[in-house]
Formats: C-alpha cells, sequence, structure tokens
C-alpha cells in the first residue's frame, strides 16, 4: 500500500500547457476518483503518477519516496485501461501468469520445456499457478481461465484486466476509465463490484473517468479537475453540496445545477429574477452573482405562495422513479430544471403554466468571476 503524492506538477506538449501547477495528495488505501471533462488532462495525471510521460516539472512521491527519474516498472503501480490491453493469443490464465512470470522467472525459466531443467523452477511456477488460482476465485473469473479473450463478454474481460493488475499485489491502482466500453446496466454492476474490491484490498485506488456519477458513488474523495486544474478535492457529498467554484458545481450533478441571475439589493438582500430570497452573503458584494439550485431543490407548488418562480413547463423527462421537469421562467428567458415525483409530473402536462417553490436555504451563490459566496 501506498500514499501517492503529486507536487507542483506541471506538463507541456509542444506549445500547450495541459496540466498546470497540480498538487494531489492520495491517502494510504484510500479510493480518489480523478474526473473532469474529455481532455482536462486526467490521464495525463495518471500517466505522470505511473511514470509513463514525464512530468515538465516535479515532484511525484510514492509511499513517501521521490519517483521522478524511477521507470514505471520500479514503480510498483498497476495500471488498468480502458481499452483492457489483454494479449489476444494467450488464454485468461496465460494472462494473468504474465507479470508474474516476467517479475519472477529467469529467462531460462521461462523458455518451455527447459524451465522444467532448472533447479528451484518448479516451486516458482506452482507459487504462481496459485496466485493466479487466488485471483481468479477473488474476481469470479475461474471457469473462464482456459479462454482466450476473444471469447468472454465485455464485462468478463475487463475482470481479466483488473485481475492481471492484481495478481502483482500493486503498492496502488491506477484505472483509466476502465468501465466506459461497458454497457450502461454492466457499468453500474461493476462500480459496486470495484468498490467492494477496493474495501477487501484495502489499496490504493486513483480512478480516471469523465462521468461523475462514478465518482459521486464510489469514491472515497473525488478531485474535480477542468482545463488543467484541480479545482475541488473533497468527499462526494461536499463537493456535491459545497462547490466552491461553478465550474465545479455545473459538472457534478446530473441533471446539471440550474444557474440564475442575482442581485443584493443596498442592504444586502439576495433576490433572484424578481424572488426576494430573504438571504444576505457573508461577504458584501454589489451588483450581479450567479444564483445555483439543483433540481431537487425546486419543486413544483400548487397555491400561490413565496419564493416561487412562475413558468410554463416545456417538456417532461421521466426516468420511472423521477421525473425531471423542464420549465421556462421570466417570460421564457431562462429554462431551469426541476424534479418531481412520478405523481406530480403526471399531474401536469407540457404547456402548462406551473409555479417552482425554490428553497432559499439551498441557494447556493457564486461571485460573477465564479467563486462561490457564503450566506449569512
Ligand atoms: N502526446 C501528446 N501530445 C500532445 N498533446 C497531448 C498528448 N497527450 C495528450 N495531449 C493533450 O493533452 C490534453 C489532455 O489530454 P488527456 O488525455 O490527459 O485528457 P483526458 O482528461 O484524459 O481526456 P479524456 O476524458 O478524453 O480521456 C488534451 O488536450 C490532449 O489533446
Ligand atoms: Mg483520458
Amino acid at each position: 500500500m501506498a500514499s501517492i503524492t503529486l507536487s507542483g506538477v506541471t506538463k507541456v506538449f509542444g506549445n500547450s500547457r495541459v496540466l498546470n501547477t497540480t498538487n494531489l495528495e492520495v491517502a494510504d488505501g484510500e479510493f480518489l476518483t480523478l474526473v473532469g471533462p474529455s481532455g482536462c488532462g486526467k490521464s495525463t495525471t495518471l500517466r505522470i503518477i505511473a511514470g509513463l510521460e514525464n512530468q515538465t516539472t516535479v515532484n511525484v512521491m510514492i509511499a513517501g519516496k521521490k519517483v521522478n527519474d524511477l521507470r514505471p516498472s520500479r514503480r510498483n503501480l498497476a495500471m488498468v485501461f480502458q481499452s483492457y490491453a489483454l494479449y489476444p493469443h494467450l488464454t485468461v490464465r496465460q494472462n494473468l501468469e504474465i507479470p508474474l512470470k516476467l517479475r519472477d522467472l529467469s529467462f531460462a525459466e521461462r523458455i518451455p520445456l527447459i524451465w522444467s531443467c532448472v533447479p528451484g523452477a518448479r516451486e516458482k511456477v506452482d507459487k504462481i499457478g496459485k496466485v493466479v488460482n487466488e485471483i481468479a476465485a477473488t474476481l469470479k473469473i475461474e471457469h473462464l481461465l482456459d479462454r482466450k479473450p476473444g471469447q468472454l463478454s465485455g464485462g468478463q474481460r475487463q475482470r481479466v484486466a483488473l485481475g492481471r493488475a492484481m495478481v502483482r499485489k500493486p503498492a496502488a491502482f491506477l484505472m483509466d476509465e476502465p468501465l466506459s466500453n461497458l454497457d450502461a446496466g454492466l457499468r453500474v454492476h461493476m462500480r459496486a463490484e470495484l468498490a467492494g474490491l477496493h474495501r477487501s484490498l484495502k489499496t490504493t485506488f486513483i480512478y480516471v473517468t469523465h462521468d461523475q456519477a462514478e465518482a459521486l458513488t464510489m469514491s472515497d474523495r473525488m478531485a474535480v479537475m477542468i482545463d488543467g486544474d484541480i479545482l475541488q478535492v473533497g468527499a462526494p457529498n461536499d463537493v456535491y453540496n459545497d462547490p466552491k467554484n461553478i465550474r465545479v458545481a455545473e459538472f457534478v450533478g446530473s441533471p446539471k445545477i440550474n444557474i440564475l441571475p442575482g442581485r443584493t439589493d443596498p442592504s444586502g438582500v439576495l433576490s433572484c429574477l424578481n424572488v426576494n430570497l430573504s438571504r444576505r452573503l457573508r461577504e458584501s458584494v454589489a451588483g450581479d452573482v450567479s444564483i445555483g439550485l439543483r433540481p431537487e431543490h425546486l419543486s413544483l407548488q400548487k397555491k400561490n405562495a413565496e419564493n416561487c418562480f412562475l413558468g410554463r413547463l416545456t417538456y417532461k423527462e421521466n426516468l420511472g422513479s423521477d421525473v425531471f421537469l423542464y420549465v421556462t421562467i421570466n417570460d421564457e428567458a431562462h429554462q431551469v430544471i426541476a424534479r418531481a415525483t412520478p405523481f406530480e409530473g403526471h399531474d401536469v402536462a407540457i404547456g402548462d403554466d406551473v409555479r417552482l417553490y425554490l428553497v432559499p436555504d439551498k441557494i447556493i451563490v457564486f461571485s460573477a468571476d465564479g467563486n462561490r459566496l457564503q450566506l449569512v
């Protein structure tokens, strides 16, 4: 097991800067997700940790030791890729054995027929077989050991790729979008399996994804990276409920957070599209702010009440357990999404005038430059 620390790491490809000064601390045994939109620099960060890419400036530490100049194979990390990277001409068993054979056997001990003449080789080979059997049992792929990767489903292939990473008992696992080739149902299933695997292995996991749902559901902490900057690191709930930046708020959560224009009056009280929110900011900010409201904090209101937007329903997205209502407000200048129960959703039709209650305590306020502002 190992902690992993990046401090002041930057990366430039040619003329373009891909990672700005990146600091990240991953604790020993932690499951950290690095999440962000496509092209923000997640894989590059992971490859720098693995040693597959040089950082432009220092430092990468693994288990307290500086590894900047250490070759990938000497870092004792296992990388799992989206593409599985299995050898197609070898069986599952042979795919699982390879990392151990390369590490533990001499050149002669790896040659067919010759190895059995080398003293002590049989013990080593038997030990490798035992480790492979154990890993196959953990991942429930024992019945697949004699098949080739082409004879496996996507989920099974992914499990073999995980197994191949596990056999060496690495200090940490680095995973780059390992589930993105799977269909939606299998992805959800494998999320739970990976989280369970982490609990049983208690090894450091760094998991890269552009899917914020994976980050929210699986990890101890998530690091949100946008355009080469890690903007926030925290427990998934904290990042969701307490985003420090408007870009983090917009990236995390599905459907996206509603962002509406807001103002403070001369006495400091906030309003949003003419709805008085009766809340104040901790610091004084003159003029325009942005008000963030999660869809679950807007609800259909039948009677006239305070803190309501009046609008028109333009679209209903029925997900079975929830219905998301798309409502245009303020003479159709703005659109918001509100969450409703299937029962409430059934009650309204597209084109209806609706009233949406907003929970003033749940608003998340940002300054004009996108930084979080705290309420009193
Ligand atoms: N070898 C390279 N040479 C030049 N530019 C590169 C190289 N590798 C990556 N980049 C650029 O660096 C940026 C970050 O790439 P990276 O692969 O880290 O993104 P990512 O966050 O993993 O995206 P995705 O979610 O699409 O995998 C991209 O703009 C990419 O085009
Ligand atoms: Mg990537």
